[in-house]
């Protein structure tokens, strides 16, 4: 098998998202903690798909909540480029969980990590990235009363206080050991992992007392979670809880929709016309010509339009169901299925859009400042 690679800054090869659980010690989401979270969020294409499949301490954030003791949940974004769709999946899962849970959101833009990690980009733009990402979750419709985002250099006054606690409890040989720091690493990439711990603890600072916290993220962001639930008692703190997800293919067809390959991933700011272009150039699971398809079928394991109907935009399972049979039996052609998918991409870019026009005039509703 081929050696794959996930950290919060590499991604590559092909992923076994069951032996990811057992590198990282994390628990599958099994058919109890499945039900058990449905009573709460209904019957959830993104639980009954796996696609959040793995989770620390779950069943303990839920037993306190059943006894009153509300969590809060704590997201976040590397503003490294524009919003592609792949980083929408997570933000609908954590807006369900918001909504049926009753509970407050913090997001977190790491500007400071974008730019701490990117030789391209300044501290201008990763500023000004956070704002145009702030759009889309806007956009999504995140209550504002309860959703409160802030950008780490300008959150510092509280931000910055809780780092340097978390920072004076982990060592250099921890951070070369779970992130693969070297002595070349720049000293502000080292210290980084506690800046992303912090908002874990950010209710409990801001309400003076222990409140649980529940960080929804795609796998590849548990490393610095696994640094903070080993602080977190130290300074007197819950472990936050965490439930990952798995990382959104892209139209290439390989592991995670990297925004360093503009064509191969739809951003919220494209046109809907390109994104249809994008979409019609994407990597399928067909065969060499239209005739041994016909006879032989497609794959749809291995085609990114599929994947893209999976994890975003086909809900019903029996819709699912059938494009799949009809692929694999030859009746449904990539041609046909591109524009099937196309036309509910292009539809949503253009709501999406128009909501996202709107949230200029709302940002400071949302804004936790200093
Ligand atoms: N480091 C994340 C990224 O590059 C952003 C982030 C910060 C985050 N805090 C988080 C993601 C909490 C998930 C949960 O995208």
């Amino acid at each position: 098998m081929e050696e794959f690679v996930v950290t919060p800054w590499e991604v590559h090869g092909a992923i076994d998202y069951f032996e990811l659980v057992e590198r990282f010690g994390t628990q599958l989401i099994d058919d109890e903690l499945s039900k058990r979270l449905k009573k709460y969020i209904g019957d959830h294409q993104m639980l009954r798909r796996n696609i959040f499949y793995s989770h620390r301490d779950l069943n303990w954030i839920l037993d306190k909540y059943e006894k009153g003791e509300k969590f809060v949940l704590y997201t976040g974004r590397g503003p490294s480029s524009n919003t592609h769709l792949g980083h929408l999946m997570p933000w609908f899962f954590t807006k369900d969980l918001q909504e049926a849970f009753d509970v407050k959101l913090y997001f977190q833009m790491t500007d400071d990590e974008k730019f701490l990690f990117n030789n391209e980009l300044k501290l201008d733009d990763t500023r000004n990235l956070s704002y145009e990402n702030a759009l889309d979750i806007i956009a999504l419709g995140f209550a504002p009363k309860r959703t409160k985002i802030f950008l780490d250099t300008e959150y510092a006054n509280v931000l910055y206080k809780i780092a340097v606690e978390v920072a004076k409890r982990v060592t250099f040989s921890t951070a070369k050991a779970v992130f693969g720091f070297t002595n070349s690493t720049n000293i502000g990439s080292i210290f980084f992992t506690s800046m992303q711990s912090a908002p874990a603890f950010l209710e409990s600072v801001l309400e003076k007392k222990n409140v649980p916290c529940l960080i929804p993220c795609a796998i590849d962001q548990d490393a610095h979670f696994r640094v903070c639930r080993d602080v977190a008692p130290i300074l007197g703190y819950y472990k936050p809880a965490v439930v990952h997800c798995k990382l959104f293919p892209s139209l290439a067809g390989s592991d995670k929709m990297s925004a360093s390959l503009p064509q191969t991933s739809i951003f919220t700011t494209d046109a809907p016309k390109t994104a249809r272009k994008k979409v019609m150039n994407a990597f399928t699971g067909g065969a060499v010509s239209v005739k041994e398809q016909k006879e032989k079928g497609g794959n749809p394991d291995i085609c990114s339009i599929y994947q893209y109907e999976y994890y975003l935009f086909e809900k019903d399972d029996d819709k699912m169901k059938e494009l799949r049979e009809k692929c694999k039996r030859g009746e449904l052609m990539c041609g046909e299925h591109k524009q099937i998918l196309a036309d509910k991409i292009e539809k949503f870019l253009t709501a999406h859009q128009e909501k996202r026009e709107k949230a200029r005039d709302k940002i400071e509703d949302y804004m936790l400042r200093d």
